[in-house]
């Protein structure tokens, strides 16, 4: 390896398909108000709070990250809300702007949005997405086990505010998939951008089944039922390493999160942190890497305290796999299924 390729390895991680690393992906707590089905499990162990890492150490890590050409860092949980002292850390953040951070993001499921609206404004939060899988209140009790009027107070809330906001809608057969029509009305009434995501084999309690993902050509078939559906010309999504492949309905941008029928792993730039310090390179990676002492270990300006994080997360983060359908076919190669995990999505945060 020559001078060069130290130094630029040195300041961007880059995993062996050449993708670098430029979104960054926060779990504070794993902790919900709700129990999506396609989430949490029906008995969840949450993580002790002592285990988890401080604000502090969260800061400490995210400083370190920007410095390697992290440009965006996505708070997620659980309910980031949930924990305390999160608006307060997405105020501190903002100091890694000098540093090259282009945008702090939440995702959500807007329960206590209404009533954290102007504090997260104030703190400089750019942008926010959140979870809204039905607009009947009696479906979304099934899904939720909670009311669907603050969550509409929450969006209303947002949207006058001016917080850019973005609806994730994750569709399962049998369920909700009475809801695609319904959803995109709403959507292009109250002027939204709503996503369609297809249900992945990341739920809890390991119920994922082919039978259940809404596919985005049966989604579209719906839409074309009552609008006239266009797509972008020029696939932009690939372009900007955007999850959602983009639509419109009548004019209106519509997005498809399609990770089962059309993975976008191929232009992935995201990494993963939990809230006790376990980093993932990526969301179906069947194992994660616990940074936890060496992310306590960092001492801010003292650059011999990130020698050891510094190594660790470059071979880690080397080692991504291409992504959802490699990994797949090589725990079928190896007879596991995607049962022998651990993680699940409450804990890693989508
Ligand atoms: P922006 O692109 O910044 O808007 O964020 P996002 O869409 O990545 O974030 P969000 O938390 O809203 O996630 C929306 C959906 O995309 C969720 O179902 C996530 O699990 C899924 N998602 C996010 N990142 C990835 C990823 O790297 N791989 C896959 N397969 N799905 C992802
Ligand atoms: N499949 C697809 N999306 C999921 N999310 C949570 N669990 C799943 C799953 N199994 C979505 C939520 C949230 C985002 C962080 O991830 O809807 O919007
Ligand atoms: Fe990235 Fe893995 Fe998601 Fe693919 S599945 S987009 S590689 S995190």
């Amino acid at each position: 390896m020559n001078m060069m390729t130290e130094l630029k390895t040195e300041a961007q991680f880059v995993d062996q398909f050449g993708r670098g690393k430029r979104k960054l992906r926060i779990s504070v707590t794993d902790r919900c108000n709700f129990k999506c089905v396609y989430c949490m499990p029906e008995h969840p162990e949450w993580m002790k709070k002592h285990d988890l890492l401080s604000f502090e150490e969260l800061y400490q890590f995210c400083d370190f990250m920007v410095r390697r050409g992290i440009e965006s860092i996505r708070i997620t949980g659980g309910e980031p809300l949930m924990r305390q002292g999160v608006v307060h850390f997405i105020a501190q953040l903002q100091d890694l702007k000098k540093l090259g951070l282009k945008r702090i993001s939440m995702t959500t499921n807007a329960h206590y949005l209404k009533q954290y609206t102007q504090a997260l404004k104030q703190a400089g939060l750019d942008d926010l997405n959140i979870s809204l899988d039905s607009l009947d209140a009696d479906q979304f009790k099934q899904l939720t086990q909670k009311e669907l009027a603050p969550i509409l107070d929450g969006i209303r809330a947002a949207q006058a505010a001016g917080l850019p906001i973005k609806i994730n809608s994750v569709l399962m057969n049998g369920i909700n998939d009475n809801q695609i029509l319904p959803l995109a009305r709403w959507s292009v009434q109250e002027k939204v951008h709503l996503r369609f995501i297809e249900f992945m084999p990341l739920d809890g309690d390991r119920k994922w089944s082919t039978e259940h993902v809404v596919s985005e050509q049966q989604i579209l078939a719906t839409l074309a039922t009552e609008f006239a559906v266009t797509s972008q010309a020029i696939d932009l999504a690939q372009l900007n390493s955007d999850p959602a492949r983009q639509y419109f309905i009548d004019g209106h941008p519509i997005g498809m999160i399609s990770t089962i029928t059309h993975s976008f792993c191929g232009t992935c730039d995201r990494v993963r942190l939990t809230a006790q310090g376990e980093f993932y390179n990526c969301l179906f990676a069947p194992k994660g890497l616990n940074l936890k002492a060496e992310i306590k270990a960092l001492v801010p300006s003292e650059p011999l305290s990130e020698v050891s994080l510094s190594s660790a997360l470059s071979n880690y983060i080397w080692n991504k796999e291409h992504g959802f359908h490699a990994i797949e076919q090589r725990l079928k190669n190896q007879s596991m299924n995607q049962n022998s995990r651990k993680i699940s999505m409450h804990m890693l945060g989508g």
